[in-house]
C-alpha cells in the first residue's frame, strides 16, 4: 500500500501558501479604457490568490535587450553609467548626510531577500544530504513568502521609485532600462523557481524522497541567487548615489 502523503500545510489548506497550486495564467485584453502608468513600468505580472490557490497572472511586453547588460551576462555597470557610483563607494553611504531612513530599510529589504533565498538553498541542500526535518512545510512558507515579497518591491519600485528617481540625472537613463529589464527577466526566473519548488511539493506530497525534483530545484535556486546578487547589486549603486548627490526621498 503507498505510503500517505506528507501533511505539510499547503496540503491541508491550512497555514502556508499552497505553493503546488502556483501555475502561471495569461489574463484577457484589458478593454476598460483606464488610464496605465508609462509601459516602461507597467506592472508585468501581479500574483492574485482565489479560492486557496495563487495564480501568476502576465502581461507580455517584450523589452530588447543587449547581451553585455543582460542580468544573465553582465558582469556590473558598465563606466559610463558608474558617474555617480563611483563618486559614492559603499563603505561610505552610510556616513553620509544625506543617508536617511528610508533607504536605510529599502537595503534592508534587499537583505532580507538575500538572506531567505539562503535559507532555502540551504534547506534543500540539508534534504538532499539527509538532514531535513520539516523541508516540505519550509519550503513551501518561505518560498511562497519570497515569491510575493520580492513581487511586491519590483512593483513599488517600478511604479514609485524608478519613475521618481530617474527623472533627477539624464545621464542614468540607460540604468534604469536596465533595472525594469532586470524586473522582466526576474518575472520569468520567479516563475521557474515557482514550478521547481511545486514539483517538489507535489512529489512530497505523494510520499516520495523528491530527490531529483530537489536536486533540479537546487540548480534553479543557485541560478536565481546569481541572478538576484546582479540586480540587487547594481540597483543599489544606482539609487544610493542618487540619494545621496541629490538628498532624494524614497517616497
Ligand atoms: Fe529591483
Ligand atoms: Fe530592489
Amino acid at each position: 500500500m503507498a505510503r500517505r502523503a506528507p501533511l505539510i500545510p499547503a496540503a491541508r489548506g491550512a497555514v502556508c501558501p499552497p505553493m503546488a497550486d502556483l501555475r502561471p495564467t495569461i489574463p484577457p485584453e484589458d478593454t476598460s479604457g483606464k488610464k496605465k502608468p508609462p509601459e516602461r513600468f507597467r506592472s508585468r505580472t501581479s500574483i492574485v490568490h482565489r479560492d486557496g490557490l495563487y495564480f501568476w497572472r502576465k502581461a507580455a511586453i517584450f523589452v530588447p535587450m543587449t547581451e553585455p547588460i543582460s542580468i544573465e551576462t553582465r558582469k556590473g555597470l558598465p563606466a559610463h553609467l558608474r558617474v555617480l557610483a563611483d563618486r559614492y563607494p559603499r563603505a561610505e553611504w552610510r556616513g553620509h548626510m544625506n543617508f536617511n531612513d528610508l533607504t536605510s530599510f529599502w537595503l534592508e529589504r534587499h537583505l532580507m531577500f538575500r538572506q531567505v533565498l539562503d535559507k532555502v538553498i540551504g534547506d534543500t541542500q540539508a534534504h538532499l544530504d539527509g538532514k531535513a526535518t520539516r523541508y516540505g512545510p519550509e519550503l513551501s512558507r518561505y518560498t511562497g513568502f519570497f515569491l510575493n515579497q520580492l513581487h511586491g518591491h519590483h512593483q513599488i519600485e517600478d511604479q514609485h521609485y524608478f519613475p521618481q528617481f530617474m527623472a533627477m540625472d539624464a545621464r542614468l537613463e540607460q540604468a534604469f532600462e536596465i533595472l525594469d529589464a532586470d524586473h522582466h527577466a526576474l518575472d520569468h526566473h520567479l516563475n521557474s523557481l515557482a514550478d521547481h519548488t511545486n514539483l517538489v511539493l507535489r512529489a512530497l506530497q505523494q510520499g516520495q524522497t523528491a530527490r531529483d525534483e530537489a536536486g533540479r530545484l537546487l540548480a534553479a535556486q543557485e541560478g536565481f541567487k546569481t541572478f538576484l546578487d546582479r540586480h540587487l547589486m547594481d540597483e543599489e549603486e544606482i539609487i544610493v548615489p542618487i540619494v545621496l548627490e541629490y538628498g532624494a526621498e524614497m517616497s
